[in-house]
């Protein structure tokens, strides 16, 4: 894809990279939720890709959710103020819970999320993220489940997004600006 005018992308996990990670998470979750009531929450917009491609290599009889957030930050920079706009359809009470997150990032969200499903009744609660930018950690988050880490850089791509752009590149990309 063509990157626009004043930015470059340089790919830093290839669709192939990320398609043979995630069928390794997916093949551990299966052995770690045998015989539990599992729901996978995806926390939108940017796990939507990941979520998609991930429950489909847990051999289980899932259900999934969404929750959708809202931070009050800039394109580039996570505030840690968040707010709700989707909650859960359904009730989690009774279940396993493995919320999948795209990125981490300062942590800010997870930490919110995390306590937020807590809260909520759930059996266990897990967190799985594609990425992960420890180098930038505010709040310590349990991650269960990792699919990269990756140094202290800004990212696009397979679901990322900067101002709703690159969403859909294959590969996970280096946002680099050139007008900078
Ligand atoms: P945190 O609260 O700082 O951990 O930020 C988490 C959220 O910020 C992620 O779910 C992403 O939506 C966004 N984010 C953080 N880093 C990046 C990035 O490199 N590219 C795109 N979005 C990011």
């Amino acid at each position: 894809m063509q990157a626009a005018q004043g930015e470059r992308l340089e790919v830093l996990l290839s669709a192939q990279q990320i398609a043979s990670r995630i069928q390794n998470l997916g093949k551990r979750i299966t052995l770690d939720y045998q015989n539990k009531p599992l729901i996978l929450i995806g926390i939108l917009k940017g796990s939507f890709i990941f979520l998609a491609d991930l429950v489909r290599y847990i051999d289980l009889p899932i259900s999934v959710d969404f929750m959708a957030l809202s931070s009050y930050g800039s394109s580039t920079k996570s505030s840690g103020v968040v707010r709700i706009i989707k909650d859960l359809d359904h009730s989690i009470e009774g279940h396993h819970v493995l919320v999948v997150e795209d990125i981490v990032d300062t942590g800010l969200t997870l930490n919110y999320i995390y306590g937020h499903v807590k809260s909520r009744g759930a059996l266990s609660v897990k967190i799985c993220s594609l990425l992960d930018k420890p180098d930038r950690r505010q709040v310590a988050v349990p991650l269960h489940y990792k699919g990269f880490e990756i140094p202290d850089e800004f990212v696009v791509g397979y679901g990322l997004d900067v101002g709703e752009r690159y969403r859909n590149l294959p590969d996970v990309c280096k946002l680099v600006r050139t007008d900078a």
